[in-house]
């Protein structure tokens, strides 16, 4: 998943080009293309050292890039995948205005769709664009001489806004701006529209002092900071999106020690004594922050899916992959729900978890370098 972008080298661009443009067209049925198109990359990467990619090879390399996510439990869905075509925006402006695009198309009302936009890829190993948040919507941390306020995991990305002149309210759920660096220099903030951040406020279907935790979250999780790795081609800014499982929220952003923190004032509304383990007070606050997160989604109408029916939609995901001759890698530490994992046949299986391409990468955070 580390990897680092690999250096500007024709000789295996054309390399990574041919395994790609094989598998591509075969799964697409279109093996009579292979060779033609083959020859025309290699002209191209002769002439330019570089070469751009069809609109069908950029959808499906995307979807294959999802499939092959090993971390990923939500996969069924790969094919579904919707493709935004963006390697024409070049200005921070331009970038802006696709990824609002982006949260629009995306966040659909609620009715959300799995979407990735590609932007410019690097150019003879140059980078043309980057996106510096972890998310487009995530909101920031404050260090305060009280704690801190909003998201710890935000705390750097937070400072390096602010050193650049934003300032946010200071509530637990301030959006963090857009920071987008092209070729222009230095990244550009912008403030997301408020219009296009869908947020839930959570509440629980039969507790009523739930409400006065006053926790909120936003409905759609887009990663903003991966690498697209396609045929040797690196897209550097290629963000993409999913539904939200709701133990990524209730079970880790709300509940981790190092995030919102929440069991302890979640099992004292619950009135559980909360000085033994072997009460469980933990496992139960975790139960029920989890059915309010779920049940609050769905009262608002936005989509989201329990650990269950994923990890049942994960089996569907392997039954298909097997009947499509094709192996199924993952990484079962991340596949596993972060609670009642044993329930779930991924559990009870191994996985190889090996790195196939098309692929997402991380890439260093440059807030960090
Ligand atoms: N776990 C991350 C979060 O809580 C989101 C990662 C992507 N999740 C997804 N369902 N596509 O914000």
């Amino acid at each position: 998943m580390h990897a680092p972008v690999p250096d500007h080298d024709p000789g295996k661009l054309l390399e990574d080009a041919e395994t790609f443009i094989r598998q591509c067209y075969t799964e697409l049925d279109r093996e009579d293309e292979i060779e033609g198109r083959l020859a025309e990359i290699e002209t191209e990467i002769a002439q330019t050292g570089h070469y751009d990619h069809t609109d069908d090879e950029l959808a499906h390399g995307a979807r294959m890039a999802w499939r092959n996510s090993n971390r990923c439990i939500g996969r069924l869905f790969w094919e579904s995948l919707h493709v935004l075509d963006a390697r024409d925006r070049s200005s921070a402006q331009d970038v802006y205005e696709g990824l609002c695009e982006h949260l629009e198309y995306a966040t659909n009302g609620g009715d959300i769709r799995p979407t990735i936009t590609i932007f410019k890829p690097m150019v003879r190993g140059e980078r043309q664009v980057r996106i510096w948040n972890y998310q487009l919507i995530r909101y920031a941390g404050y260090e305060t001489d009280d704690g801190v306020v909003g998201d710890p995991d935000s705390l750097e990305f937070t400072e390096y806004c602010r050193s650049r002149g934003w300032e946010g309210e200071r509530t637990d759920y301030d959006v963090l701006p857009l920071a987008i660096e092209t070729r222009e220099g230095e990244p550009q903030l912008f403030e997301v529209p408020e219009d296009l951040v869908l947020e839930v406020r959570i509440s629980h279907p039969d507790h009523v002092w739930f409400d006065d935790l006053g926790l909120q979250w936003y409905a759609v999780p887009v990663v903003s900071n991966m690498r697209l790795s396609l045929g040797g081609i690196q897209y550097t800014a290629a963000p993409f999106n999913g539904w939200y499982m709701a133990t990524e929220i209730a079970a880790r952003n709300f509940a981790d020690g190092d995030r919102y923190d929440k069991l302890s004032e979640v099992a004292d509304g619950l009135g559980l004594d909360t000085t033994r383990n072997r009460d469980l007070w933990k496992d139960e606050a975790l139960v029920e922050l989890n059915r309010a997160v779920l049940h609050s989604f769905e009262r608002d109408g936005v989509k989201i899916v329990d650990h269950h029916t994923a990890a049942e939609q994960f089996g569907a995901f392997e039954r298909r992959e097997e009947a499509a001759g094709r192996d199924v890698t993952g990484d079962r530490s991340w596949l596993l729900p972060p609670m009642s994992s044993a329930t779930t046949h991924i559990f009870h299986k191994t996985y190889d978890n090996r790195i196939e391409t098309p692929n997402f990468f991380y890439q260093a955070s440059p807030y960090e370098e």
